[in-house]
């Protein structure tokens, strides 16, 4: 049996007061009898060690350099956030793919030395509106998963994936069930090529996940919890959706 996995994604929200606040709430309600982690600004990693060591949640980065270390202006390398705890780090979220330019074999060379330095790297992968509506969803995300398998080999056993359709991310338009699960049973179809650990695998859904919805997302069979935006950000919600998966 897989453990379930609920993850906050903080993107670039937050406040040191008000993270504090959260994370008190946070640990007061739980803890839940399945993984909860929470992906936190660069600054803030330090704040957040030091609110959950010793607890059960668990923290990230939400991205990170493909290099060791060096001449790279503003990057942050993995040997960095393994120094302030990090348990995970999300590589290819869709943002950094839009927005950054980030090919599959850039986002396939962070996985690759995040496991280096220890941490668990958390995969995004998925596809736009207009890629679903041409009815390219699995060629995209195969695409997309294809590069962090060649890369990573038989190491790829150690990432989480975390699926996240596009046109769900903060758009509260969420997939149903079934569509998740789809794409979920590909993707694992996929991973059963490459690696005997498939079955122990977690492969999240992420987009638009809310208290309301999470559990009938994660009771689907390929569904191991949530990467979770907006409803991170609210210490109520995200408790909410961390009951739905225990
Ligand atoms: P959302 O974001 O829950 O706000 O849709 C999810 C994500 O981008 O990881």
């Amino acid at each position: 049996m897989r453990r379930k996995l609920v993850v906050g994604n903080w993107k670039m929200n937050g406040s040191r007061l008000a993270n504090a606040e959260l994370l008190a709430a946070l640990t007061a309600a739980g803890p839940w009898s399945c993984d909860v982690a929470v992906c936190a600004p660069f600054p803030y990693l330090a704040d957040v060690a030091l609110s959950l060591q010793g607890g059960r949640m668990t923290w990230g980065a939400q991205d990170c350099s493909s290099h060791e270390a060096g001449a790279y202006t503003g990057e942050v390398a993995a040997a960095m956030l393994a120094e302030f705890g990090c348990r995970y780090v999300i590589v290819g979220h869709s943002e950094r793919r839009a927005y950054h330019a980030e090919s599959d074999q850039l986002v396939a060379d962070k996985a690759k030395i995040a496991l280096a330095h220890g941490l668990t790297p958390i995969v995004c992968v998925g596809e736009t509106l207009a890629e679903r509506e041409g009815g390219h969803t699995d060629i995209v995300v195969k695409r997309q998963m294809s590069a962090v398998i060649h890369t990573l080999g038989h190491c790829i056993s150690q990432v989480v994936v975390a699926y996240e359709p596009v046109w769900a991310i903060g758009t509260g338009k969420t997939a149903t069930p079934e569509q998740a699960q789809a794409v979920h049973a590909l993707l694992r179809t996929q991973l059963h090529a490459a690696t005997p650990k498939v079955e122990e695998m977690q492969i999240l859904y992420g987009g638009s996940v809310k208290a309301d919805n999470a559990a009938s997302l994660f009771s689907q069979p390929d569904i191991d919890g949530g990467l979770i935006g907006g409803a991170s950000l609210k210490a109520a919600d995200f408790a909410a959706i961390c009951r739905a998966a225990a």
